[in-house]
């Protein structure tokens, strides 16, 4: 199929179309994933909680990102891929966003960055966008913001509504040519959607978005633990695997495992 690019999500927003994006951070998902005509992918700075072990997207690093965002762009044949930038990649200056952004592009052969923060970055928008890189914005709850918002919180509450919309402006105003909202009321974020010429993508934001975005281990059910309210869970993938490495081991034990037909 056709690559995706960013005209063709605008024409979606513009149609009245919806489309799909899920996290990938290695080479099958990313050929999986793809191949089922899910339209972006995003290398998540969550690799860092969901990859690599930590607890939160803070500790994760543009050098850790790097090699994902590789095995991902060069997997996909379709999707239009999208990395995050790291917490404290980008924030100094419009400047340093730049470097890091072009060295995510360059390096890697994403197609765009993902950004967080709200109308306070709408220079460092503008400046990466004049760059040649393109920006998708991610406001609402951000999770690399996590200590100075006061943990997980729905963002955007009543008169904070008004904010969010004011953000999600000067960032297409900006040149962003998408924008993401985290955790949100329902109402705020199809506020926020008629707001926007360009398309918005949601998690935990309601059915109004003209995307929307899980994590795949979410989607799937790879992870354990308690999921998100804004989670759908389409597998029990964490079961299939367990249930398959039981047998292996059982198979192991018994001498079931090699037979003749897998032995030279
Ligand atoms: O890092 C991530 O996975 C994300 C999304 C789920 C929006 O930013
Ligand atoms: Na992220």
């Amino acid at each position: 199929a056709r690559r995706t690019r960013i005209h063709h999500l605008q024409q979606a927003k513009d149609e009245g179309r919806r489309f799909a994006m899920l996290t990938a951070y290695d080479q099958y998902t990313a050929e999986i994933f793809d191949a089922a005509g899910i339209e972006v992918l995003l290398i998540g700075d969550s690799a860092s909680n969901n990859v690599l072990g930590n607890e939160t997207s803070l500790p994760i690093t543009v050098d850790e990102m790097l090699p994902l965002c590789r095995a991902v762009a060069r997997s996909a044949r379709s999707a239009f891929v999208v990395a995050d930038l790291p917490f404290g990649s980008y924030e100094v200056s419009p400047a340093q966003a730049v470097e890091t952004g072009v060295r995510f592009l360059k390096e890697t052969g994403v197609h765009a960055v993902k950004m967080e923060g709200g109308a306070y970055y709408a220079d460092t928008v503008r400046a990466l966008v004049q760059a040649g890189v393109p920006v998708m914005a991610h406001i609402g709850f951000t999770p690399q913001s996590e200590h100075a918002l006061g943990g997980y919180r729905v963002q955007g509450r009543g008169d904070d509504a008004g904010r969010l919309i004011d953000d999600a402006l000067a960032l297409e105003a900006a040149g962003a040519f998408a924008v993401l909202m985290e955790m949100v009321p329902a109402e705020a974020a199809a506020k926020v959607d008629q707001a926007l010429h360009v398309p918005t993508v949601g998690i935990g934001a309601g059915p109004s978005t003209t995307g929307q975005v899980l994590v795949w281990q979410d989607m799937v059910g790879l992870r354990g633990g308690k999921m998100a309210k804004f989670v759908k869970q389409y597998a029990d993938v964490r079961s299939i695997i367990s249930d398959a490495a039981a047998a292996f081991r059982s198979d192991v034990q018994d001498g079931a495992f090699p037979g003749p037909e897998h032995s030279f």
